[in-house]
């Protein structure tokens, strides 16, 4: 088992490619009559992704009736309704633009009064739904995947985590003061990431260089957690130039 790496030539270049998949795998669920079960991403990196999906659902009749999908995590203490939350980012970037089916996505609670429980129950749902077909993935600086931060464990699950300093600084963009930015958040484990049938992750530009890097030529290890991807049946890096690791 080894992380593929497809070097796009640009971006936009990518999401294109990213798109095609996840429309062959909705179509294909269709024809069989089943539900395409869909992990998706937030921060900037799956944003022209997801500007595709919208153009090929408005310009190429592509329907989410049958796609049920998950977030990968949300902010905690924001309610959903808030600008910065995840779930907000979602209805704003993809969510309303389609003709998914009421209740059908899922993004963590990030205010439920017995996380714990809200946790298990979010593992529960992926379950219900038959499992992940394929997750949507960007990796953040400290090598994390969703906000699976330095340490997090192949087994981890879903669950609440202490978010990096650098993640804090990284992500005070979407916030309108630096110290906004909340200090924990509710993230699927690199457990759960790993039973998805299919990874796809994006990376783009000259600041993700080098964790791709690390994270392609190091041994799997938790302070690094997207390494655990190499051990991934069906994992693929789809990178810009920038973001390529190769002389
Ligand atoms: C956030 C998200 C991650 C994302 C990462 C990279 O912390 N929780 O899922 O991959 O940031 O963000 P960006 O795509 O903006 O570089």
């Amino acid at each position: 088992m080894a992380i593929r790496v497809v070097v796009h030539a640009d971006k936009q270049a990518a999401s294109v490619a990213v798109a095609a998949t996840i429309r062959d795998l909705i179509r294909r669920r269709q024809a069989e009559g089943r539900t395409a079960v869909l992990g998706l991403a937030t921060g900037s990196t799956p944003l022209p992704l997801y500007a595709e999906l919208v153009r090929l659902h408005r310009t190429e009749g592509l329907s989410f009736r049958n796609v049920v999908t998950f977030n990968l995590d949300e902010y905690e203490g924001l309610t959903g309704d808030r600008p910065e939350s995840y779930r907000h980012f979602m209805e704003e970037h993809l969510f309303r633009h389609l003709d998914l089916r009421p209740g059908s996505t899922h993004v963590p609670d990030g205010v439920a009064a017995d996380q714990a429980r809200a946790c298990a129950a979010y593992e529960e749902a992926i379950r219900a739904a038959g499992g992940l077909d394929l997750q949507v993935l960007g990796i953040g600086r400290t090598g994390h995947i969703g906000f699976n931060e330095p340490p997090s464990s192949a087994a981890s699950r879903t669950r609440r985590v202490h978010l990096d300093d650098v993640t804090r600084r990284d992500n005070a963009m979407f916030f309108a003061r630096a110290e906004d930015v909340p200090h924990g958040a509710i993230t699927m484990g690199v457990g759960t990431i790993m039973e998805a049938r299919q990874v796809e992750l994006l990376a783009f530009g000259a600041a993700k260089a080098g964790i791709i890097r690390r994270t392609i030529g190091e041994s799997p290890h938790a302070d690094c957690p997207a390494t655990w991807l190499q051990l991934h049946p069906a994992c693929t890096f789809h990178l810009d130039p920038a973001a390529d690791t190769q002389p």
